[in-house]
């Protein structure tokens, strides 16, 4: 699957939703950043939902906020795919994992590419999707970390869904070859683009 984020975009927010929405890629990759957990910040939370009440494609929510369960709860009613926090957001990971199983939404942990994979030892039985950063969270278009694949390499046998993000673009896709990775995620690469069906057709045929 390809996952756009709208982080950066030539147009307005409600705008490339509107056209990632429109596009051919699989779901809508939603980075919410409050300015504690990473220094910028990027919603508000009632104005977020609202743009994100219309789609019709599923949401792949990426909170890179502390204490997320305050923002889980106010999401949960959108046409959810899945939810991912980071290790570091909260001391309650455990509780967030249950409170999304109980609601039955997919839920992910994401890895910083200085964080070890070690650190899911705990997690990796009870969740459903790890998010593997091939870039330091906090903006889009920065560039791609290759030495995450390890990580991904160690997750390709464990009963996990893998996602990669950030910094993949067409210069770059070509080092996911032959990696399980169930969810790539592109975001300046598609929306700084004149035709984003173009841009993720041409991430998906240098995949093949
Ligand atoms: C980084 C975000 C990424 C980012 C991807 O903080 O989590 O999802 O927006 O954008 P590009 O593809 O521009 O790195
Ligand atoms: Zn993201």
């Amino acid at each position: 699957m390809i996952a756009v984020s709208f982080l950066k975009s030539k147009y307005d927010r409600q705008t490339t939703i509107k056209l990632i929405d429109d596009s051919i890629c699989e779901l809508i990759h939603v980075d919410l950043m409050d300015g504690i957990y990473v220094d910028t910040k990027n919603f508000i939370i009632e104005e977020i939902i609202e743009d994100l009440k219309s789609t019709t494609k599923l949401l792949d929510i990426h909170l890179m906020c502390q204490e997320p369960l305050l923002y889980i709860k106010q999401l949960i009613n959108l046409n959810v795919w899945g939810i991912t926090i980071h290790l570091g957001s909260s001391k309650n990971i455990s509780e967030i994992i249950e409170f999304l199983k109980n609601k039955h939404i997919k839920v992910g942990i994401a890895l910083n590419p200085n964080e070890n994979i070690n650190l899911l030892n705990n997690y990796l039985e009870q969740i459903d999707y790890v998010l593997i950063m091939s870039v330091y969270p906090g903006k889009g278009g920065q560039n791609f970390i290759p030495e995450v694949l390890d990580k991904v390499k160690y997750l390709e046998n464990k009963n996990v869904l893998i996602g990669i993000d950030g910094g993949i673009n067409k210069d770059t896709i070509h080092y996911l070859k032959g990696y399980r990775i169930d969810n790539i995620i592109s975001g300046s690469y598609v929306c700084l683009s004149d035709d984003y069906n173009k841009a993720i057709e041409d991430l998906k045929k240098e995949l093949n």
